[in-house]
């Protein structure tokens, strides 16, 4: 039966094998043109009508992948094979392009409706996992936080590790956390891998807060709504055209506090993503004489599942090896 979850692992693990092709030549660009490409090509194979509703940019400026783009082979006729589709081909595209660790590649998949349409703009977000649910303000000093954060943990604010992309935005917030004695790992990139991380327990993660990419912002709480975390989340507006353009995609108050079920309100979300680079929670590509090795997760809200996937893509030869490890 055909199953739209195995099908968009195939998607991440075709665009990282892509991506990976280019890691560490130093050109981000053809990296991300790489993933793009690659993903673009695997979703028009599968049997869904598909929207794209985080993607690219708008379609003037995007040749694929662009918001409002149809992918699938499914033209719809009772609504069945519609399908909202989030993507980040390639999520640390400067970790790729430098061969550092931690780029994905992702996507997450909803019934319409269920994957907020984010502007491409910055977004104010705290990350927690289960434990400190319901836990954290956006608007509360960074010291209430980290003892809320610790007390669901039970733990000091001292044992606490708060990931900060590394940017001179965040200097008054690194100051913040250091001052309330919480450790800090500071990252080039990649926000929405570390949050993905610190709803899971055993990875060493336990907050990310600052300023990131509001698209994966959403990409992030489609993930935390299957692994029962929480983004809240609030944008950040640059000026009063961009205050303009967020109106016209139909948000109203622009001082909204979101939460991951904000951000993605499907009943039926999928995320999938797949190691580029080694990272926290999944291996990067691996290339070997008969194939290549692909670390992957993907997750349902309902039924309620998390799958690693590791796949070996072999050569068509006749005398081809599987190695266990
Ligand atoms: P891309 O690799 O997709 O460009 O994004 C990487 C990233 O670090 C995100 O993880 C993060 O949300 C965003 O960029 C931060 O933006 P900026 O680099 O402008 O601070």
């Amino acid at each position: 039966m055909f199953d739209l979850s195995l099908e968009l692992v195939r998607v991440v693990e075709e665009a990282a094998i892509a991506a990976a092709r280019t890691m560490g030549m130093g050109d981000g660009k053809a990296a991300d043109h790489a993933a793009v490409e690659s993903m673009r090509r695997v979703l028009d194979t599968i049997p869904i009508d598909g929207t794209i509703v985080i993607g690219e940019g708008e379609r003037d400026k995007a040749p694929m992948l662009y918001i409002g783009e149809r992918v699938g082979t499914g033209r719809d006729v009772d609504g069945s094979l519609s399908v909202d589709i989030a993507v980040d081909p390639l999520e640390g595209t400067n970790l790729c392009a430098t061969g550092a660790g931690g780029a994905i590649t992702v996507l997450a998949a909803s019934e319409k409706g269920g994957l907020l349409h984010a502007p491409d703009c910055y977004m104010e977000k705290i990350i927690v996992g289960p434990s400190a649910k319901g836990a954290v303000d956006l608007d509360a000093p960074v010291k209430h936080n980290l003892k809320a954060i610790a007390r669901r943990l039970q733990r000091g604010v001292d044992d606490l590790v708060i990931v900060v992309l590394d940017r001179p935005r965040h200097e008054q917030l690194i100051r913040d956390i250091r001052e309330a004695g919480a450790r800090i790992r500071l990252i080039a990139d990649g926000d929405l891998s570390a949050g993905i991380a610190a709803a899971v327990i055993g990875t060493g993660v336990h907050a990310v807060m600052g300023i990131g990419g509001a698209p994966e912002g959403v990409l992030s709480a489609a993930a935390l709504r299957c692994l029962n975390g929480e983004i809240v989340g609030r944008l950040v507006v640059k000026d009063s055209a961009q205050a303009e353009r967020m109106q016209e995609m139909g948000i109203r108050d622009l001082k909204q506090i979101y939460t991951a079920k904000d951000l993605a309100p499907g009943r039926n979300l999928v995320f999938a993503a797949s190691g580029v680079t080694d990272g926290n929670l999944l291996k990067g590509v691996r290339f070997f004489g008969d194939g290549i090795r692909t670390q992957s997760v993907v997750m349902n809200l309902s039924p309620a599942r998390v799958r690693f996937i590791d796949s070996v893509h072999l050569e068509n030869r006749p005398d081809v090896r599987v190695r266990f490890q």
